[in-house]
């Protein structure tokens, strides 16, 4: 029999990455969406794998529709990736965040223990929920959390709630702190995929200006691709438990930019770049850096993707978008 799994967020950026990992597998793949008018499949076109999912409407703020869902496919496994993911509006819709990204968890939990105890359960933790804290410059397992914004608040509520259920009723619940990670289907509103498609764009003449906020922030850049294996990893390990995610290294908004320009051979960056106060935030995250040995060492997990290399990737399918247009 083929694993089932369920993955919410199957539109977003990592739901493709990891449905294509799990289909490879030999997994039959639900994705959870909510309604739409006119919902958007071009990330699972991107990967070609559209019609090899069965789709399920849901919603994670709604108890009910997951409640019936659980009840009815009971999943080997479950991939929590649904969010108000974007830091940058939490603030504004701190509620819309909290119940979407920290009660929506709650419901999903709920629903495994009433209908599906058996069910694997993976959440999709965050790097944010360190905020400023670190240890000589480095984010573990061990780093206590000190959230900045209301989604870094929300998702601190869902660890705990994990880790709860798996205290409380033995369920088989695993967090996955991830670092930053990208791709050329990131969202167009995050930094890196902001850059790379308005270099893109700079390059075809569509566009002149890149505005931008905070350029020192720093962050841990790893691949999506490698990501999704290690959310893989999580739940075929023996115990359940939390694990840091990320490359080790980080890098400036500002090293992002230079760099994308560089790779579309524009070699004056700061004749196109601006700073706009909008795109900074009430209260920023100066600095993340992982140190993944405990993944490394317990799921035989390593980022493999290097900077550089996602940059090119990133730079590269932004041009090809723009030159087949
Ligand atoms: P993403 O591209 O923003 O995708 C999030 C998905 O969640 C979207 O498909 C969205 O659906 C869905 N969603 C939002 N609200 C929902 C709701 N109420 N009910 C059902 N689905 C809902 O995010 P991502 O980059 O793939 O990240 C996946 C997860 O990892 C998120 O939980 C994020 O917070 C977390 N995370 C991401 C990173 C990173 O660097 N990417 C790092 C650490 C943690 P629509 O398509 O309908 O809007
Ligand atoms: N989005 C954006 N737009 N960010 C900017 C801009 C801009 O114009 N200018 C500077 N930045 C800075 C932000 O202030 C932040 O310090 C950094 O670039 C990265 O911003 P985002 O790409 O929006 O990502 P994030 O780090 O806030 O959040 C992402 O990573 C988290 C993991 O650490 C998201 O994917 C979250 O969902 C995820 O949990």
């Amino acid at each position: 029999m083929a694993k089932t799994a369920l993955i919410t967020g199957i539109l977003g950026q990592d739901g493709p990455y990891l449905a294509k990992l799990l289909l490879e597998k030999g997994y039959k793949v639900y994705g959870l969406i909510r309604r739409y008018s006119n919902p958007n499949f071009s990330n699972l076109d991107f990967l070609g794998i559209t019609k090899k999912i069965e789709l399920i409407d849901g919603d994670m703020s709604d108890e009910s529709s997951l409640l019936h869902l659980i009840k009815r496919i009971m999943p080997d496994e479950v991939y929590n990736l649904a969010a108000q993911s974007f830091v940058g509006s939490s603030w504004q819709q701190a509620k819309l965040t909290t119940e979407i990204n920290a009660l929506g968890v709650l419901y999903m939990l709920n629903a495994i223990k009433l209908f599906s105890p058996t069910t694997k359960f993976y959440q999709a933790s965050t790097s944010e929920m360190f905020g400023t804290s670190h240890d000589d410059g480095f984010q573990d397992e061990n780093t206590i959390f000190h959230p900045r914004s209301p989604y870094g608040i929300s998702k601190v509520y869902a660890y705990w709630m994990t880790v709860n259920f798996r205290e409380s009723y033995d369920i088989f619940t695993c967090n996955g702190i991830l670092f930053n990670h990208e791709s050329p289907i990131r969202g167009i509103q995050f930094v890196t995929r902001k850059i790379t498609d308005a270099v893109a764009r700079i390059k075809m003449g569509l566009q002149d200006k890149l505005s931008l906020g905070n350029l020192d922030a720093k962050r841990d850049w790893g691949f999506a691709g490698d990501y999704v294996e290690a959310m893989h990893l999580m739940l075929q390990n023996e115990k359940p438990d939390d694990y840091v995610i990320g490359t080790g290294e980080n890098h400036s908004v500002k090293e992002f930019v230079q760099l994308s320009f560089k790779y579309a051979g524009i070699s004056d960056w700061e004749k196109y770049v601006v700073i706009d106060a909008r795109f900074k935030r009430p209260a920023e995250v100066p600095n993340l850096k992982a140190r993944a040995t405990k993944a490394q060492k317990q799921l035989g997990w390593k980022a493999k993707t290097s900077f550089d290399e996602l940059v090119k990737m990133m730079v590269e399918a932004d041009l090809k978008r723009y030159q087949n247009k």
